[in-house]
């Protein structure tokens, strides 16, 4: 349950003013956060020649996001990452409408969603960040007063986690995701057809044309989507006599992961040019893997980098989309009294797989 001096706090909550934070350990590895989405705008990690590279999308300055909204450019989306199918879901019998904002459809949150919030940042040590924020009831159409924190931390072995917690007081559902767009060659002049991609998942959930699932549990055996033993992205990415790549224009699906629920590997990704190498661990029972399709170039990133068609990566760990109109998925219900609780891993080594 929210307390009452929380649900006090959101009521009379300010805009807090937009800042960005840096934190770093001792490698050299360094992150950089700003609390417009509570978005990570830089992500630093050694490459095999020596260097530093900047792995994540991001921008010059942080009045650029607010122009990107529609690319999630590194931000927490939510409050339910992914779509949900005409922004329509019963809970408990009753009949909720979500923002419609992509096609018929709800996507990350909606168009007010987390990503386009300025959340509370407070920097706890030199390594951590933490995130909150209190959603009210019936934003973007969501039920109940929802109490979010994310902590962001680089950890010694040149991991990166992002921990999730988010209480509510009245029956709703929720399902939070980063939005970070990887890119191992370090700049986006380089697509990322050429990184070496593992995802640890035997199946995925077909779509319709609008990317909303069709219930269906699908095996990967023998088509474009089996990344069990390690592919470059760019091998069978348009592949489109396979309707799912047809659909989406390249990857952007959901994998269901052989270790469900568990902390485990979900994918890793290799650079050959930089060495760099990308883990992924989760405890979330899906991974949507996008490869940029809809990128058109027409977004200039820092430096002047253009983000251009597949030059950019996203490796969102969740709960499949639509989860709340199928009962057969993982349940996304959170309710008064209950935790929800998540935690993603990325982390870097130059140790190719
Ligand atoms: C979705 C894509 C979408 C992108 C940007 C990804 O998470 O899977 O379909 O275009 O986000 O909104």
């Amino acid at each position: 349950m929210l307390s009452l001096v929380a649900v006090i706090a959101l009521s009379c909550q300010r805009t807090p003013k937009v800042e960005m934070i840096t934190i770093s350990n001792h490698n050299g590895m360094s992150a950089t956060f700003t609390n417009y989405g509570a978005r990570i705008t830089s992500l630093i990690v050694p490459a095999s020649d020596g260097t530093f590279k900047d792995v994540v999308w991001g921008y010059d300055t942080v009045e650029e996001y607010y122009d990107s909204n529609d690319l999630y450019c590194g931000p927490i989306v939510g409050r339910y990452g992914n779509r949900i199918g005409k922004g329509r879901f019963v809970l408990d019998g009753k009949e909720y409408f979500l923002t419609i904002n992509d096609g018929e459809n709800h996507l990350h949150g909606g168009s007010g969603g987390l990503s386009t919030k300025v959340w509370n940042m407070e920097k706890l040590s030199d390594r951590e960040v933490k995130m909150s924020i209190l959603s009210p009831d019936g934003e973007e159409g969501y039920p109940g007063n929802v109490e979010i924190t994310v902590y962001y931390t680089l950890n010694y072995d040149n991991s990166f986690d992002i921990k999730y917690e988010a209480v509510t007081d009245a029956p709703t559902i929720i399902n939070l995701t980063s939005h970070a767009y990887f890119n191992l060659h370090g700049t986006s002049k380089y697509s990322t057809n050429s990184h070496i991609l593992r995802i640890n998942a035997s199946h995925f959930t077909p779509t319709d044309e609008g990317l909303i699932p069709t219930g269906e549990i699908a095996s990967v055996g023998g088509t474009p989507l089996d990344f069990r033993v390690p592919t470059a992205i760019g091998e069978r990415i348009d592949e489109v006599s396979f309707e799912p790549i047809a659909f989406a224009g390249g990857y952007d699906h959901n994998w269901v992961l052989d270790k469900e629920r568990e902390f485990s590997l979900a994918a890793e990704v290799f650079e050959p040019s930089t060495g760099i190498v990308m883990q992924v661990w989760s405890d979330q029972p899906g991974l949507q893997f996008y490869s940029g399709n809809f990128m058109d170039g027409k977004d200039i990133g820092r430096g002047g980098d253009i983000h251009g068609y597949r030059t950019g990566i996203a490796l969102e760990t969740q709960n499949y989309p639509d989860a709340p109109n199928h009962p057969d998925f993982p349940s996304p219900v959170l309710r008064p009294g209950e935790v929800y609780k998540q935690l993603t891993r990325y982390s870097f080594s130059l140790n190719a797989f």
